[in-house]
């Protein structure tokens, strides 16, 4: 875990930045970008033979960008989403967030990115069983020794409709609650990005659009840049953007299909006027 660390007011831009090579990105002061892959490629070993499960991705995403990414079982989705929360390191290539190049980073300075601007809803909730769902909201705010901490968390749980149900455990709540539970603890320490992998896959598909319009409409309300793996493609469909991945490459791209790419008026997808 992290040592406790103070919140910067701003963002301020980070020394690497100066170093980010002849990037699109390397305008001063805010980034145009929030998350930028360049020929990131991913290789395990499996057995004697080593297998490639993302090759040679270049991918960028705006701040404040609303992305989906669908694709088959196996296509590399949760890898992409580990190595963007720097859960995971990439066998070659560049991963920068906000800027930052997390390729090179300590593993110290990873857990402190990590604490502060990234939030991650997995499938499977990942709560920890001993603590109420209040607790459980709290802990990355501790972590992070944030003053405002029980008042910002009993604010979160009422942002995600469960204040009745603060003291119960994770246990004691549905499945539905419990991811709404996970939405709350994401958004903790304000991140500048919520990575949230197959988050309804777990629930029914009433629960399931339930907690997708509480993630979007927290994001809208809060704002951060959005990374949602789904394997429902009506939903995926709602997003800024749809990536299709396949084999460990992007099959398609929306933003590339509209012929606006990197053209693309950034001011339209923070309005959230560019929908597919
Ligand atoms: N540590 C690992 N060792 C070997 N194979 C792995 C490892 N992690 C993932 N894979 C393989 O890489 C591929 C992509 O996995 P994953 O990113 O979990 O896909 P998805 O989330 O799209 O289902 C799968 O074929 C998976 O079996
Ligand atoms: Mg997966």
């Amino acid at each position: 875990m992290a040592e406790a660390v103070s919140l910067p007011v701003e963002r301020e831009p980070p020394p690497q930045a100066a170093q980010a090579k002849t990037r699109k990105n390397d305008s001063p002061g805010k980034n145009l970008f929030m998350i930028e892959l360049y020929k990131v490629l991913k290789n395990v070993r499996s057995g004697s033979e080593s297998l490639t499960i993302l090759h040679q991705l270049d991918l960028t995403i705006r701040d404040n960008e609303f992305v989906s990414i669908v694709g088959p079982s196996g296509s590399g989705k949760s890898t992409l989403l580990g190595l963007i929360a720097g859960l995971d390191a990439p066998t070659s290539g560049e991963i920068l967030i906000d800027g930052q190049d997390v390729t090179t980073m300590s593993e110290d300075a990873l857990a402190e990115l990590r604490g502060l601007k990234i939030g991650f809803v997995f499938q499977s909730f990942h709560l920890i069983p001993s603590l109420t769902a209040l607790e459980n909201v709290l802990v990355p705010m501790e972590i992070a020794g944030r003053r405002d901490a029980s008042e910002r968390a009993r604010q979160l749980l009422e942002d995600v409709d469960l204040v009745a149900r603060a003291h119960h455990y994770p246990s004691q709540l549905s499945g539905g609650e419990q991811q709404r539970v996970s939405i709350a603890r994401a958004f903790a320490n304000d991140p500048s990005i919520i990575l949230a992998d197959e988050p309804t896959g777990n629930l029914d598909s009433r629960n399931g659009q339930h907690v997708f319009d509480l993630m979007v409409g927290m994001n809208r309300r809060r704002g951060a840049t959005l990374v949602l793996v789904t394997h429902d493609h009506e939903l995926a469909g709602l997003a800024d953007r749809r990536i299709a991945l396949r084999d460990g490459r992007v099959e398609s791209d929306s933003a590339a299909a509209l012929g606006a790419g990197d053209e693309l008026d950034s001011n339209l997808i923070e309005e959230g006027a560019v929908r597919r």
